[in-house]
């Protein structure tokens, strides 16, 4: 299993054998990165173009596995401007970009023979791990920040029959209990960001950008963990390297003014971020104070000569309404994208780029977000057909 990969460790550089149990550098605990040990051959747009739109489309750059797949990515990319697009990943099947490394790490996690699975979560992740663990007949333990995951993705993990644990405290303190309790020996397997494996999977959303319409100039997303701005860079940098594309796109990083360690830190011109233990937004998905991934995601902005930015709550709950107003229903963290690109654009973003926001989750996720206004009431069907033509004239 995993032969065509070994895990790099982005810290101390060391190399070992890839092993699905492996998640940080057993030397350093730095992160790791799976690398290709030889050079895949045969790949070109054309053979992936054979197969439907979708993760397992490119399954030649992901670990040779039998997938548990529910169709996961083939997300919509809508055009909401000349030059602007937003790239849906509430068309997943539970809702959000979790479910491409979900994919990949269960189907991994199964052939392994794990029997039970575990998160820390503001909720996306918490609902994708739960279904598709369902799915794999395994176990699922949520780990959860109390009061602070939205409804609609504690919902999905009640129905998809994971054992909700809830802590007082953020995100943060949940991802540590997940590090103590997992691995070989309490035979939790750990789908964090942190795992490398689901990670592979979320770089598909750069194969399916440029798989249909290029590489554009910018792409803008929200940053939480940090796990997929890393996997998006990751994603451009292979096609780089087998010769799919012949440029790289900049990466904008957007966080919420309450939970910006690392936009915080790149604007100050730091070289780490800097750590906050009590995180707060509207944005419940990124309302992280300690992201695990920031040295991925630091190479990955230096690389791509990219941005940050911070943007407030209010700028959130705007920039979600005004997509909502273009039939794009996304969730506050999502709305980050937009929020972040319209406080980018002219200083850093022209005018005449081409960008993609990626719009990590569904508006239903959160439905208590956006306040929702008195309704036109009526006691009688008459009633009801008076008002609407007084109101539709
Ligand atoms: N957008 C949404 C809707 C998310 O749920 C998350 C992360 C992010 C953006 C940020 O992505 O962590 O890779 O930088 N949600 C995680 C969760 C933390 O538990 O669902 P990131």
């Amino acid at each position: 299993m995993l032969g065509e990969y070994e895990l790099r460790c982005v810290k101390c550089g060391r190399t070992y054998r890839a092993d699905p149990w492996t998640i940080v550098c057993p030397h350093c605990g730095g992160l790791l990165e799976p690398v290709f040990r030889r050079k895949p051959l045969g790949i070109s747009w054309a053979l992936f173009r054979t197969r439907k739109f979708g993760v397992w489309r490119y399954k030649e750059l992901l670990p040779r596995v039998r997938p548990i797949s529910m169709g996961e990515g083939g997300t919509p990319l809508i055009k909401i401007g000349e030059e602007l697009w937003v790239k849906f990943e509430g068309s997943n099947p539970t809702g959000s970009f979790k479910d491409r490394g979900m994919t990949v790490a269960v189907s991994l996690a199964k052939e392994a023979g794990v029997k039970s699975v575990i998160c820390a979560s503001t909720g996306n992740t918490s609902a994708s791990v739960a279904a598709y663990a369902s799915r794999a007949g395994m176990r699922s333990f949520v780990v959860l920040p109390k009061g602070k995951v939205a409804r609609g993705k504690l919902a999905q993990a009640v129905l998809h029959g994971a054992t909700i644990v809830e802590i007082d405290g953020p995100f943060d303190a949940a991802l540590d209990v997940v590090m103590k309790v997992s691995g070989r020996e309490s035979g939790l397997y750990p789908l964090n960001s942190i795992n490398p494996w689901r990670l592979e999977g979320q770089k598909t959303l750069a194969f399916e950008i440029a798989d249909e319409i290029g590489v554009p100039d910018w792409i803008v997303l929200p940053v939480g963990n940090a796990g997929n701005i890393s996997a998006i860079w990751k994603g451009f940098k292979e096609m780089k390297e087998l010769g799919l594309i012949d440029r790289m796109p900049r990466l904008a990083g957007i966080q919420a003014e309450g939970a910006s360690p690392i936009a915080r830190a790149l604007k100050e011109g730091l070289s780490e971020p800097v750590f906050t233990d009590n995180p707060e937004t509207v944005a419940t998905a990124i309302r992280i104070g300690r992201p695990v991934n920031w040295p991925k995601a630091f190479k990955a902005l230096r690389e791509s000569r990219g941005a940050v930015e911070v943007v407030t709550d209010g700028e959130i709950l705007e920039a979600q309404r005004k997509l909502g107003k273009m039939g794009v229903g996304v969730e506050p963290a999502s709305a980050a994208s937009y929020a972040g690109y319209l406080k980018l654009l002219g200083r850093k973003i022209s005018p005449d780029d081409r960008v993609v926001l990626v719009a990590t989750g569904h508006a239903l996720k959160d439905p208590d977000a956006f306040p929702f206004p008195e309704p036109v009431r009526a006691s009688s069907v008459d009633e009801a057909v008076d008002k609407i033509r007084g109101l539709a004239l």
